[in-house]
């Protein structure tokens, strides 16, 4: 065959051309469709910023409230989906239950799978942004032992998201503006990152003409792993040993920069920025501010400020360029949120749903051939059968 480029994990190869996220990773910028993540994370609604990154524009009021009122009315889900549910353990992972329920639902929702068109795709579209939400309420519902329940149209996307999380059977639902700000820009900051493991992962299974939900699926298993979505969980736990551990971060910086030490500093480095994240120097900041307004003191805040602090400072560190990226404050917003831990990274999928449907539906309407990357192989040359007993 012809010469084949190596490159493993595809660090400097392009998969597609795309017109959806900037990312300048030496600078520390990052644009949604030419509008920077600080003012959209300042100005702007999720559900904004979900019609911006899908369809290019900022929707205007008439453009948006269709938008949701297409959403609300495909926010019910068929009762049979909590059979499904049921058969999990309790313990089960909410990731894997959420990529599970995503995929049960293509079962559910037929017409969804076999798109091509505009109209045909914007109808998938709505169903999942529709869906999503209780999908993800209903994986905290279930850990908590809470009855499944469904959200209330006349609310904002968000604000619904909360509500169908938290609210307890026989109490009214009251909503906390410093917590459905905080939701808000969470998930904004999360809502798109080029083409990241996840993203790739969507684009490539959607490649073979796979429906949507089949492809977030896919990305829902991808977003799980610790070195990408999984790392807020991870970042979290880290945070919690390092205080049971009486605190000592010195401790920890040691053992990341020990290379007989599989242990990394969770929260730290990224493939693309070499610089600070800017989503997490937003974070960062709001989790400062939303610790002080919902009256928390979390020492585990105290302990991820020396960390970065330490690691600004370190020669391994600084040579290498990593810096905190979006996972490292996030969980501590999420906790004082109340969400536990294990949920965080379903957090995260909350925030990237729109990213994913944008890039799968710019990779359909370019009529992007089937993703499949070559290989140099480097396994036995041709060998005789050997029979079973001669072996
Ligand atoms: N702690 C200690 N050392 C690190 C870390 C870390 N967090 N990250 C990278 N390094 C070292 C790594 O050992 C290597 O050193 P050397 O050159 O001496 O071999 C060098 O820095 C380059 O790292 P790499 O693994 O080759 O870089 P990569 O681009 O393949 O990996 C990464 C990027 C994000 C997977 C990695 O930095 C990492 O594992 N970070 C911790 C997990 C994490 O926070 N992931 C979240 C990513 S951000 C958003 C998201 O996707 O969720």
């Amino acid at each position: 065959g012809g010469l084949i480029t190596l490159d493993p994990g595809y660090k400097n190869t392009g998969s597609c051309e795309s017109a959806i996220t900037f990312l300048d990773g030496e600078k520390g910028v990052l644009r949604y469709r030419g509008y920077t993540i600080e003012e959209l994370a300042e100005k702007a609604q999720f559900l904004e910023v979900a019609y911006l990154l899908i369809f290019g524009e900022l929707p205007n009021k008439e453009e948006l409230a269709k938008f949701h009122k297409d959403i609300t009315d495909e926010s019910h889900i068929d009762e049979e989906m909590k059979k499904i549910l049921d058969g999990f353990p309790k313990s089960a992972h909410p990731m894997g239950v959420l990529s599970s329920l995503t995929s049960a639902l293509i079962a559910f929702n037929p017409s969804t799978v076999d798109v091509s068109s505009e109209k045909e795709m914007y109808h998938a579209i709505v169903r999942i942004l529709a869906k999503f939400p209780v999908l993800v309420a209903w994986t905290l519902r279930k850990k908590k032992g809470l009855p499944l329940d469904y959200g209330d149209d006349d609310l904002g996307y968000v604000e619904n998201i909360h509500k169908m999380m938290f609210k307890r059977p026989s109490q009214t639902y009251k909503k906390n503006d410093v917590v459905i700000e905080a939701l808000d820009k969470l998930l904004i900051l999360h809502a798109d990152h080029e083409q990241n493991c996840s993203t790739s992962t969507v684009r490539i299974v959607g490649s073979s003409h796979a429906g949507l939900f089949a492809s977030l699926s896919a990305g829902i298993s991808a977003l799980w792993g610790p070195l990408h979505g999984g790392a807020n969980q991870a970042v979290l736990e880290m945070l919690e040993a390092i205080e049971k551990d009486g605190g000592d971060t010195k401790k920890y910086m040691a053992k990341a920069k020990d290379k007989d030490d599989p242990f990394r500093l969770m929260g730290f480095g990224h493939r693309v920025y070499k610089n600070f994240d800017p989503r997490a120097k937003i974070i960062k900041k709001a989790a400062d501010d939303v610790l002080a307004d919902l009256g928390i003191d979390d020492p585990i805040l105290e302990i991820a400020k020396g960390l970065e602090k330490e690691a600004l400072e370190d020669s391994y560190f600084v040579d290498r360029k990593l810096y905190p990226n979006v996972d490292f404050y996030s969980g501590i917003i999420y906790r004082a949120l109340g969400i536990p831990t294990e949920m965080f990274t379903v957090m995260f999928a909350m925030g990237r749903l729109p990213g994913w449907i944008a890039q799968w539906r710019e990779m359909r309407l370019r009529g992007e051939p089937i993703g499949r990357p070559r290989q140099v192989y480097t396994g036995a040359t041709k060998r005789p059968f050997v029979e079973v007993e001669n072996r």
